[in-house]
């Protein structure tokens, strides 16, 4: 693992030990600007490859519309682009990531959210599928962030989460999982273990849930 700096890679170990939406805002806020290096560049980041993978399976040759919620600096929507998707909007919590975001130039709309305060604006049925790369986290969006993105999504519309094994491993994401399974609200169609982080020996789920069309949300 990398040192403590933000300057010598420090960012990666700083990423595990956020609790805070402050501390976390403010964490991608400096590594902006090098996020994109450090990630994809130097440690291989597998996770957005992974995500379109999967879309890819489900949707190949499909006119879809897809949420990239929490895009960071583009990786995951630039990956779902070069898979053949095209109608991708994004969002992110941080200014800094989002213009990085716009430099892609694979989304149709960016916007600046708070995934852990709902979408209000957003109607209810309106995606086909959420993706979620690398945003489930410590600090960063919380388990019950589900919630609003699965009433944004259309009945059996998909929602992919990508989460490091340390997060997973922590253990409320699976509860609220879980929950919503039982309550009926979703089904758990795929679970893949796979790359995260290569360069930081860092592996990773890639989880694919679907709304049932009788969602209670
Ligand atoms: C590890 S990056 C992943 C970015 C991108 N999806 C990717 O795969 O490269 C995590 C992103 O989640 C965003 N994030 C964290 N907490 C958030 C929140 N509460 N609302 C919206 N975005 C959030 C951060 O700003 C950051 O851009």
């Amino acid at each position: 693992m990398a040192g403590d700096s933000a300057q010598d890679g420090g960012h990666f170990k700083a990423a595990y030990t956020l609790e805070t939406n402050e501390q976390t805002r403010e964490h991608y806020s400096s590594w902006a600007e090098s996020y994109d290096q450090e990630v994809s560049v130097e440690n291989g980041y597998a996770q957005p490859e992974r995500v379109a993978h999967t879309l890819a399976e489900l949707y190949a040759g499909k006119s879809i519309q897809i949420l990239d919620a929490g895009c960071g600096s583009g990786l995951s929507g630039l990956a779902l682009k070069q898979a053949g998707f095209s109608t991708i909007d994004g969002c992110d919590f941080s200014p800094e990531m989002l213009e990085k975001s716009l430099e892609k130039a694979c989304y149709r709309n960016l916007f600046e959210a708070d995934l852990n305060a709902g979408q209000a604006n957003i109607a209810a049925n309106h995606y086909d599928v959420v993706t979620c790369v690398g945003v489930f986290s410590f600090g960063h969006v919380f388990p019950d962030a589900c919630d609003d993105l699965l009433r944004i999504l259309k009945p059996k519309g998909h929602l992919i989460i990508a989460v490091n094994v340390p997060y997973w491993e922590q253990g409320e994401l699976t509860k609220k999982i879980d929950a919503l399974e039982n309550s009926g609200n979703i089904e758990v169609l795929k679970k893949e273990l796979g790359e995260h982080l290569p360069g930081h020996d860092v592996m990773g789920w890639v989880i694919t849930l679907q709304k049932c069309p009788e969602t209670k949300r």
